[in-house]
């Protein structure tokens, strides 16, 4: 559609050039961003957030400078645009980016944009193109991580999170829900009375039945819509020109990081237990620039994110990230990227999806270190139902509804037997995806024998169909059996809670003796009727082993092999994504089978990321002089490898689902998130801009990239000799070895007296390493630098990673990992 719309808009274009007419600006346009020389505010003024201002002098003195300095650059742009467009150009122009970046979004052709690129003062223009929401959503039976996450998190959750601001960026928030309520026995007030570096409000309700969005726990709502609007995509009666999601994505994760404590989980009719953020009494910032019916597009997304660290969020959390890995320079200076890089120096931490593109390697789509990243686990919490047959004899299976009625017996009928249109195909008929197919006399009051089948798994039939079905026919429940050939596959995936007493057999030989016993083969009296009863779905946890979830993206990071120095590990941790309850709008497009209801069960390391936005929040709570780099190390050096029971986690592939093999740093980065050691870190590796700025210079051909980004000479700061791997992030990674080499790490004792770390080494498998000092001693705030040597051993084989670890531990019960990632590499073998 889109294309057939450019190719007429290129005619009438044409028609227009030769009747000598004036082109017209939405005729010819595409949006464009114009990136310009910096500094942009923030680029230019170490000190921004309100946070840092002891006094209210000094705040308007920075308020009014920084008011100067964006007109300035405000002024510029419209000065360069006028040049270009004449006076047009004020209708071209989409947005000014003035905070993070100094740049420009505007609607151009690309004759238009070839113009810009030879402006001496612009450094790139990029054309403008859409996002994706990193969802999966895949219903399922399984769910409530919640609680055992309730359990780990602080004993007062009720109100963790107290004085943080989550910002989203994403489809928006449904503000009815009671996830989000000013909840009357502990209320929010007004954002100013506790924290006074945020900034944000709502913006103004232009449509009389609307309800505010500013509710006290929703603390700002705005949304950046002109790029979607111009692009003629925007469909206000799906995508509401409002913070209001019409989606459910947004107020599903919002729901994760910062729900309401104690929010009854009700879906048809049944409770499924308490849902709660992962920071209950943190405020949410709703900035939305993701729409159900098309995504989003950079230019909207950019404008998002400088609202939300102008606003002074402590968090951002981040849906959107590009459809696959980008290649070559762009990698890291990306316009997101780079206002994400002048967001860290803005004091906001940022959380990103890995991605769903797994399980192949390099298929992070969030790749700069100066991002944290998250991958996403399956922990099983299964609710098993069972069916007792006539013959009592029990079959075992699972279901997300109440049982049949008391404990009658209820006849069986198979699906196909109570057909009445027999040109509908007998696998069709069995997916039960239609009243008007059966025979209603046949059915009624009886258990429909259902086939569940691959069109299930591909969106071709849905439960909920099923369900109708069922209720059209006023069958008593139903069964489905599965047939041989999907014995393999994961079952525990795309169901959903219904109100029909449901069950399905999951296993394939079990299905074949239910079937047996209908056809009457193994009944024993002549007049004995296939009968059976359900029992009804109870919650239970199956205590295995975490996985990392088949889609969750792998690392290694595109980048480190397109530079071969980028040494940089992705993804940075896991977190729960699998079956996740939140809450949802009753509007949701997003996930058909939830439609109407308040709360939905997705997957996706869209789900994932959301906790790490709580539990950073949690962590910022507890510590609050931490930089953004302590929290990520904070999160990274406590994470887990192993489970409560000391088993190593495991990770799935995508195309064996029974096969789990153990996780490596890049299926988790540093481990499975522990919130509660991550409160109490000990250990702290720091970095700041500056570090990031070194480390693109060490980047193999980005020093002059650096340059006309960013505005500093790679020389200048003396940084052209570094090292990319000696940025002191909490893990090493080298992935291209060549011979002995010291990497450098520099760690800070946040612990509240002296201890005395011990180190201890998991050495990589073909390589010698040693850290020195082995033993040291620190104070509160003391920093120590270690030298980390590392040296190929003869009998590795080249180009495989080996991992290992390097363990400190506290004498007050500190303890902080990271992990060793090492690739060798020979000059042949560079090629990947
Ligand atoms: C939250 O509710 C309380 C009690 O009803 C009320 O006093 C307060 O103003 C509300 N907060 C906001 C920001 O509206
Ligand atoms: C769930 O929340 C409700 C109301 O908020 C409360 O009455 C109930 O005790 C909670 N149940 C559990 C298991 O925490
Ligand atoms: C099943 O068990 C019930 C109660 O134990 C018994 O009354 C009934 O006869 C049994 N039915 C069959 C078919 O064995
Ligand atoms: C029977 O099914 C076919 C194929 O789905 C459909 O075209 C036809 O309209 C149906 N007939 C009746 C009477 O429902
Ligand atoms: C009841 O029927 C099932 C299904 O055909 C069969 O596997 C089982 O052995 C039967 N049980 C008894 C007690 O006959
Ligand atoms: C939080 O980030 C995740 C992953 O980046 C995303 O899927 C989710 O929608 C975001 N949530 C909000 C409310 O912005
Ligand atoms: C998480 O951290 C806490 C506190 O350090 C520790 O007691 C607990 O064992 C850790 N959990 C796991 C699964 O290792
Ligand atoms: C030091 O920290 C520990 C653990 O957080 C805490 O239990 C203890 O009270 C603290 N001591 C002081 C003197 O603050």
């Amino acid at each position: 559609m889109m294309v057939g719309n450019n190719a007429l808009l290129v005619l009438i274009g044409l028609l227009c050039t030769l009747l000598g007419g004036k082109l017209d600006v939405q005729a010819i346009s595409d949006v464009h961003i114009v990136l310009l020389e910096p500094p942009s505010f923030v680029q230019r003024n170490e000190l921004l957030q309100g946070k840092m201002y002891k006094d209210q002098g000094a705040f308007s003195k920075v308020r009014d400078m920084a008011m100067l300095h964006r007109s300035l650059l405000e002024q510029s742009h419209n000065n360069i645009l006028q040049e270009v467009f004449g006076a047009e150009a004020m209708e071209r122009k989409l947005y000014s980016y003035t905070y993070l970046v100094n740049g420009f979004a505007a609607t151009m052709s690309s004759q238009e944009a070839a113009i810009f690129r030879r402006i001496p003062k612009v450094i790139r223009v990029e054309k403008d193109s859409k996002m994706e929401k990193l969802t999966t959503y895949t219903p399922t039976y399984l769910g409530l991580p919640y609680k055992a996450w309730g359990k780990t998190s602080p004993s007062s959750v009720g109100g963790a999170g107290e004085g943080i601001v989550i910002g989203m960026v994403d489809t928006g928030i449904d503000p009815s829900h009671p996830s989000f309520a000013n909840t009357t026995s502990n209320p929010y007030y007004n954002p100013k009375y506790f924290t006074r570096h945020f900034k944000g409000e709502c913006e103004a309700i232009t449509n009389e039945d609307q309800q505010s969005f500013c509710n006290g726990k929703i603390v700002a709502a705005h949304h950046f819509a002109k790029a979607a609007k111009r692009s003629g995509l925007f469909n206000p009666t799906v995508d509401y020109d409002s913070p209001f999601d019409g989606d459910g994505h947004g107020t599903h994760t919002s729901s994760i990081a910062a729900g309401n404590y104690g929010t009854v989980v009700q879906v048809a009719g049944m409770i499924f237990g308490n849902a709660s953020g992962m920071a209950p009494r943190a405020r949410l910032a709703i900035y939305k620039a993701l729409y159900p019916s098309f995504g989003g597009f950079y230019s909207d997304v950019v404008a998002a994110i400088e609202k939300a660290v102008e606003d002074g969020v402590d968090i951002l959390n981040l849906s959107i990230g590009p459809s696959r890995p980008p290649r070559g320079v762009a990698t890291f200076f990306n316009v997101v990227d780079l206002a994400l890089l002048v967001a860290v120096k803005a004091g906001v931490f940022v959380v990103q999806a890995a991605g769903n593109l797994g399980s192949s390697p390099f298929s992070v789509v969030s790749f700069s270190p100066w991002i944290f990243t998250v991958a996403a686990t399956r922990h099983d919490r299964t609710y098993p139902n069972s069916i007792i047959l006539g013959n009592n004899s029990t079959i075992n299976g699972l279901g997300l509804s109440l049982g049949t009625k008391g404990t009658r017996m209820q006849s069986l009928v198979l699906a196909k037997d109570a057909a009445r249109n027999y040109t509908v195909e007998e696998i069709a008929l069995e997916e039960c995806q239609g009243g008007q197919n059966f025979e209603k006399d046949e059915v009624e009051g009886k258990i429909l024998v259902c086939t569940f089948t691959l069109s299930f798994l591909i969106g071709r039939a849905s439960v909920k169909n099923v369900e109708a079905t069922a209720k059209e026919l006023s069958a008593s429940g139903v069964i489905f059996t599965i047939s041989s050939w999907m014995q393999g596959i994961n079952l525990h995936v795309e169901f959903m809670p219904v109100e029909i007493p449901m069950i399905i057999i999951p296993s394939a030989s079990d299905s074949k003796a239910l079937l047996d016993y209908c056809t009457g083969s193994s009944l024993k009296g002549l007049y004995e009727q296939p009968s059976g009863r359900i029992v009804g779905a109870n919650a239970r946890y199956s205590h295995e082993t975490p996985r990392v979830a088949s889609y969750s993206s792998r690392g290694p990071d595109p980048a480190t092999f397109n530079f071969r120095a980028a040494d940089v590990l992705k993804p940075n941790i896991a977190a729960p994504g699998s079956y996740i309850w939140g809450a949802w709008t009753p509007h949701g497009v997003d996930a058909e089978d939830f439609e109407g209801e308040k709360f939905a069960l997705l997957s996706g390391t869209s789900m994932a990321t959301p906790h790490i936005a709580g539990i950073a929040a949690l962590v910022k709570q507890s510590n609050p002089d931490l930089s953004v780099s302590g929290i990520a190390s904070a999160l990274s050096t406590t994470a887990i490898m192993r489970d409560g029971k000391g088993s190593s986690l495991l990770t799935e592939d995508l195309l064996s689902p029974k096969r789990s093999d153990l996780a490596t740093p890049f299926d988790v980065g540093c481990g499975l998130v522990n919130a509660t050691a991550a409160m109490n870190p000990g250990l702290i590796f720091n970095a700041g801009y500056k570090d990031y700025v070194r480390f693109l210079c060490a980047v193999d051909g980005a020093a002059g990239e650096v340059k006309r980004a960013l505005g500093k000479s790679c020389a200048s700061i003396g940084a052209s000799k570094e090292l990319a791997t000696n940025l002191n992030a909490p893990y090493i990674t080298i992935a291209a070895l060549e011979g002995r080499l010291t990497v450098i790490r520099e760690v800070m004792h946040v612990g509240n007296s002296t201890e005395l770390y011990e180190v201890s080494v998991k050495v990589p498998e073909g390589v010698s390493l040693e850290v020195s000092p082995s033993i040291f001693m620190l104070d509160c705030k003391e920093a120590q630098r270690l030298e980390v040597t590392v040296e190929p051993s003869s009998s590795r084989r080249k180009s495989t990673p080996s991992f290992g670890s390097i363990l400190f531990k506290g004498s007050h019960g500190h303890s902080a990992q990271i992990p060793v990632v090492i690739i060798s590499t020979s000059a042949a073998s560079g090629k990947h």
